[in-house]
Formats: structure tokens, C-alpha cells, sequence
């Protein structure tokens, strides 16, 4: 049986915990490969809205399996707040979500030392969430870190001392001004450990490979988006994993050839949280009509997304460079009324015009070159069937579907589960 695999290709918050709930019904097991509570994964139905960080995005279904993969790095004083919220819902979570040993722990260290790391860049800050992603991977590719398997042996504590001794030491290398009890943080993480403890550990790598022998279906999930990849993102304003396909692989101990489908997913537009190059962005009147109609404000930390057109050069990049086979479309309802859409099919760049993804992408590098549409006027909120949809909407889709020789599969109308249409 094979993996398939559902990431974001701009970003991130193009909307992947809707789809990924969506998915669910058709699969066994969904399963988290890599970030961490950095991440905000939005559901909405029955009229209640739920944010997801750690936990994946299939835990309000009856039977699939949750899996926190090896590659996701996990807070246990987030992670418990998330059971807390699940709580009111009468979720069997004992049952249905199990934590791969070899997951690394973010501690309460980790996140002053994101603080601190910030606040000494100054103006070349990130923009990270502050949620110790960023030194968790450090420790966890300096191979200092602590895993969740390491909390079944008596020693651990000893570890977690000598590495928080060592960060603080770290943090006042920073020399900026951080003030934090951590006393008062490590008996909050103590606590949060004693709660992540009761739940099911497991050797997820064997458990998958058990899992496909027997015919079970199972979906990744990614966090963040394909351009805030360690990799192939608009380094160094990235996020500290591969967001991309192959972390799947690594993040989950899957091999490469047992994915089959990968869906992509994207905002007919473009956002951006954080810093960092963003070609298409819009700081005008319309800009502001995206970031109002689309609520266009972090999941996370609340902060307001950066808006602006679709980006093709970069989709075409992130399509490639994860192996799409299937596109999903979210937020079209957004658009509706726009008076022109604006699509970026190529960049000029050092006098040339180019359609692939360059090194640098800074505005001094590269100017976006649109072609125009007319936009759809129609409230598309209600619709259910893609016999529905207006002609300009067809047009946009269909344009979007040559340019990147991908079939656009589903297009969601709405944050809520039934919002989601599929052609
Ligand atoms: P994720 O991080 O990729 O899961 O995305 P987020 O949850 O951070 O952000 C997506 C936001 O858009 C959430 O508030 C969703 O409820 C909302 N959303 C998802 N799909 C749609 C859609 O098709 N239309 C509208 N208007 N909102 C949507
Ligand atoms: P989901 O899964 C959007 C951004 C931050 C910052 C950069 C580095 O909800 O799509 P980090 O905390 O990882 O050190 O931040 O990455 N970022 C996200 N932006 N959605 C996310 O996750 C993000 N996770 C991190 O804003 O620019
Ligand atoms: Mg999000």
C-alpha cells in the first residue's frame, strides 16, 4: 500500500488542515512528519473552528490513527494545551494519536534561546514564532537533543539539565535583554512531560511499514510551506525543517517509493507571515482587501499575513521540486468581486525574463511580470458543485491548470468542511 502526501507550496496557511480533515475519511492513518507548534492548522464544521500545532489534522475522525512523526519536534507544554482543547470534544485521544520515540523535544530553553537569537538579529530578525523550532533542530542535528524515547529512561533529567545549563549560557552570550524565571518554566514542563507520558510511544518507522503490509492507507501531513523549506525556501527567512516531500520520507522513516500521490496545496492568492522576500506583494488598497476579506491573521501568533498575487514562477518551483500530482485551490471565495486578478507568470531579472525560481528573489532582483484576468463577481461561499462555478473562475483555474500541468483536483469556497468541492 502507498503513502500519499499533502503539503503547502507557498508560505504556509494555504489551508492544509482543512484538506488534510477533509482527506481523512479516506485514509487509515494521518500522520505529522516534521515542524513543530510553530505551525496553526485551522478546521472548521458543525459550526466550531479548532487550531491545531502538533497534533495532526485527523484527530477529530473516528477511527484514522494520528501519528506524530520522528521529524516533528514537540512541545509538551503546547501539546497538552492541545489536549485540553480537545478535551471538550470528547476525543478519544489515548486511542487515536501515537508519538514516534524518536520525535525531538522542544524545551523551555529552546524557545528563550529563539527569543534571544531574535532579538540580536535586530532589523535581520526572521520572524520566527518563537516557539524554539529554530534551536530544537539545532540540538537536534548537533546531536545534543532530547527525544521523546529518552523519557522512558530514569536519566533523562540529568541530560535536560546539562543541556539547559549549557543554553543558558548560550543566552547570555547573547547579551540582549531577556527576562525569564525559568524555575518557574521547567516545573510548567515537568508537568506537560508527566501528561505526554501517558500516552502511546512508538517506533512509528516499524509501525508504518507494518501498517502498509497490511493494507492500510496513510497520509502525511506537512506543516509550514515549500518555500519556507531548510532547503529550497527563501533562505535564511525559512523555517528549520524540510517542509517539502522528502522530509516526508525522512520525517516519517518512509521510503521514497512508496509515495504515490503528493497534493499541493494553495491560496489563489499569495501570504506571507514573518520576513523575508515576498515578489508579489501588494501594499495597497487591494492588498488590504485580501488580508481583510481572507482574515489573513496568523493562527498562531495573531499577527497579519502579508498579502499579494498568485505567484506561477514560484508554484511552478515548489510544484517541481515536491513531485505534485494533484492540486488543491483554497480561498477563491476570497477573490469574489475583485474588479482585475492579477496572476505573476514570470520575473524580470537582471534584464532578462525569466520563468524559474533564481537564487535571490529580493525586490532589488526581480519584478514580477502579471498577466490580468476579470475576476469572478459571485458569492462562491455557497456553492457545493463545480457545475456552479462562474465562467471567470473556470477561466482562472484553467489557466492555472496548463501553466502547471497539474489537474486542480479540489477547490475549497470556505473554511468550513463542507466548503470543498471536487472536480
Ligand atoms: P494551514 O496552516 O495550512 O492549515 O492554514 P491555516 O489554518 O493557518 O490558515 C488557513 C485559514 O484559511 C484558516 O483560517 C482557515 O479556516 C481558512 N480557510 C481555509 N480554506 C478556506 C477557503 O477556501 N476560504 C476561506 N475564506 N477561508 C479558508
Ligand atoms: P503552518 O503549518 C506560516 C514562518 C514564521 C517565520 C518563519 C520561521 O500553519 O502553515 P519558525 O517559528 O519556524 O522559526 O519561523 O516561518 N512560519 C510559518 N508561516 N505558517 C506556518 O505554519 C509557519 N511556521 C513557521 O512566520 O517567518
Ligand atoms: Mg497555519
Amino acid at each position: 500500500m502507498a503513502v500519499d502526501l499533502l503539503l503547502g507550496l507557498q508560505w504556509g496557511d494555504e489551508g492544509k488542515g482543512k484538506i488534510v480533515d477533509v482527506l481523512t475519511a479516506d485514509y487509515d492513518i494521518i500522520a505529522r512528519f516534521q515542524g513543530g507548534p510553530n505551525a496553526g492548522h485551522t478546521l472548521e464544521f458543525d459550526g466550531i473552528k479548532h487550531v491545531l500545532r502538533t497534533i495532526p489534522s485527523g484527530i477529530f475522525h473516528k477511527t484514522a490513527i494520528n501519528v506524530i512523526g520522528n521529524g516533528v519536534v514537540i512541545d509538551p507544554v503546547v501539546f497538552v494545551k492541545e489536549l485540553e482543547a480537545l478535551d471538550q470534544f470528547d476525543i478519544d485521544y489515548k486511542a487515536k494519536l501515537i508519538i514516534s520515540r524518536k520525535a525531538h523535544l522542544i524545551l523551555p530553553t529552546h524557545r528563550l534561546l529563539d527569543a534571544a537569537s531574535e532579538a540580536s538579529k535586530g532589523k535581520a530578525k526572521i520572524g520566527s514564532t518563537l516557539k524554539g523550532i529554530g534551536p530544537t533542530y539545532m540540538d537536534k542535528t548537533g546531536r545534543n537533543g532530547i527525544r521523546v524515547g529518552d523519557l522512558e529512561l530514569k536519566e533523562w533529567k540529568i541530560k535536560y539539565r546539562q543541556l539547559a545549563n549549557k543554553h543558558e549560557a548560550m543566552i547570555s552570550f547573547y547579551d540582549v535583554d531577556i527576562q525569564y524565571d525559568l524555575q518557574e518554566m521547567e516545573a510548567e514542563f515537568y508537568e506537560a512531560v508527566d501528561r505526554l507520558k501517558e500516552l502511546t510511544f512508538i517506533d512509528s518507522e516499524q509501525y508504518f511499514h507494518q501498517a502498509m503490509k497490511a493494507g492500510k492507507t496513510i497520509l502525511a501531513e506537512g506543516a509550514q510551506g515549500s518555500l519556507l523549506d531548510i532547503d529550497f525556501g527563501t533562505y535564511p527567512f525559512v523555517t528549520s525543517s524540510n517542509t517539502t516531500a522528502a522530509g516526508a520520507c525522512t520525517g516519517l522513516g518512509i521510503a521514497p517509493n512508496k509515495v504515490k500521490d503528493v497534493y499541493g496545496i494553495f491560496k489563489a492568492y499569495t501570504t506571507r507571515v514573518g520576513s523575508g522576500p515576498f515578489p508579489t506583494e501588494l501594499f495597497d488598497k487591494v492588498g488590504a482587501q485580501m488580508a481583510k476579506v481572507g482574515r489573513e491573521f496568523g493562527a498562531v501568533t495573531g499577527r497579519p499575513r502579508r498579502c499579494g498575487w498568485l505567484d506561477l514562477v514560484a508554484l511552478k518551483y515548489t510544484c517541481e521540486v515536491n513531485g505534485v500530482t494533484q492540486l488543491n485551490m483554497m480561498k477563491g471565495d476570497v477573490l469574489s468581486g475583485f474588479s482585475t486578478l492579477k496572476v505573476c507568470t514570470a520575473y524580470k531579472y537582471k534584464g532578462e525574463t525569466i520563468t524559474h525560481l533564481p537564487f535571490n528573489i529580493e525586490p532589488e532582483n526581480v519584478t514580477p511580470v502579471y498577466t490580468s484576468f476579470p475576476c469572478w463577481k459571485e458569492d462562491l461561499t455557497k456553492m457545493r458543485s463545480a457545475s456552479e462555478f462562474p465562467k471567470e473562475l473556470n477561466q482562472y483555474i484553467d489557466f492555472l491548470e496548463k501553466q502547471l500541468e497539474i489537474p486542480i483536483q479540489i477547490v475549497s469556497v470556505g473554511p468550513d468542511r463542507t466548503q470543498t468541492i471536487h472536480r
